[in-house]
């Protein structure tokens, strides 16, 4: 029996980089239940932290550093969870590592970082995805589908936003320049991710404008036009000083598709509805763990060698196209 043959039915062993909320809270648990992957390691840079989450999974590792994470033979695949500033240097340094790199979005903080990243993952010959986990929700799927068989006719508008509010959390990493922070690297990078994917294009051009409320080190709030050519448009918006919300509406030539939680439905049913003429349907999805879908993707990649279903084309032209709507709205980044 070969190596490959030996580990082709293994789990993945995972190791997460930082104790961060959006690990704890949803991908620690989602690979912990997935059924090709288990929890190897994690790091922190304060070891206890790290001992306190590796004590509720049998098996796991703590390191008091994110070096000795890289450094550790055990782990494959690394999920990096780090402030925006830190994706591109952790990913580059777990890839020289030998280790597949699946990284929060944005991926990177800037097109360049993005390009340094892909041409890390070339040269060491890992995987590497950004981590959109709403695009594995099937309800996602299911309106991509719809809208790409001509459900609502050619798609004339994307219209999407994603606020909450953290006016409350003044030390919250999304408001921090040093760790590139900001309302459309957080969310806002949501609907522009949809609106991309719709039209399978990024936007020509761009017409926006960004709050920076006197103090803030960042933008906390973004409104933008995006015009795809061929009278196809966009219009997506975000804000950190907005009580929660989300939506993303499709309006084509002969119909409307709307979905009310399309990025973060968590434990809930969700619906996505088609609307033409006199004629409704709405199709109904089971709570699903989209964050459990992502990772036993990338572990099922891991194993078979295939690439990930979000190449990092998208993520190169994502970041440009957020670079876009920062320079129409005249928002020099702080960092
Ligand atoms: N896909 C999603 O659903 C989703 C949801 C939320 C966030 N995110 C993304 O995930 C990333 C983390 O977000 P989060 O809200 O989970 O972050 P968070 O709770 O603030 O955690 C960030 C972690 O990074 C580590 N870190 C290293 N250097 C740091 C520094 N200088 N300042 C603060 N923390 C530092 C810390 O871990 P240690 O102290 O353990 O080293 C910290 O716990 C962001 O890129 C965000 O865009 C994605």
């Amino acid at each position: 029996m070969t190596l490959s043959e030996q580990t082709a039915d293994q789990p993945v062993r995972w190791g997460i980089l930082s104790t961060a909320n959006i690990g704890v809270k949803a991908v620690i648990p989602a690979i912990a239940a997935s059924n090709n992957g288990r929890l190897a390691a994690i790091a922190s840079r304060d070891l206890p932290r790290a001992e306190a989450v590796a004590a509720r999974y049998p098996g796991m590792r703590a390191h008091g550093s994110y070096e000795a994470l890289l450094a550790d033979p055990n782990v494959e695949a690394v999920y990096i969870s780090l402030p925006n500033a830190l994706h591109a240097e952790w990913t580059i340094r777990a890839a020289a590592a030998g280790k597949h790199v699946l990284c929060e979005k944005p991926l990177g903080a800037t097109p360049a970082e993005v390009r340094a990243m892909s041409e890390a993952r070339r040269t060491a010959g890992v995987l590497l995805m950004e981590a959109f986990m709403y695009r594995f929700h099937p309800q996602i799927r299911w309106a991509l589908e719809q809208i790409a068989a001509g459900a609502v006719g050619p798609v004339r508008l994307v219209r999407g936003a994603f606020a909450f509010d953290i006016r409350s959390s003044p030390g919250n990493i999304r408001l921090q320049a040093a760790l590139a922070g900001g309302s459309l690297m957080d969310v806002g990078c949501y609907p522009l991710n949809f609106a991309r994917a719709v039209y399978s294009a990024s936007p020509l051009a761009v017409a926006a404008r960004a709050v920076v409320p006197s103090g803030s080190e960042v933008e906390r709030s973004v409104a933008a036009v995006l015009d795809f050519g061929g009278e196809r448009l966009a219009v997506i918006d975000c804000s950190f000083e907005q009580p929660a919300q989300q939506f993303i509406e499709v309006a084509g030539d002969r119909g409307r598709l709307t979905i009310p939680r399309p990025f973060t439905p968590r434990e809930q049913e969700t619906i996505v509805r088609i609307e033409r003429g006199d004629e409704a349907v709405e199709r109904r999805f089971a709570s699903t763990d989209q964050y459990r879908l992502q990772v036993e993707h990338f572990a099922a990649c891991v194993r078979t060698g295939a690439p990930p279903f979000l190449p990092l084309a998208d993520a190169r032209a994502q970041a440009e196209s957020i670079e876009a709507i920062y320079a129409a709205a005249s928002y020099a980044r702080p960092w």
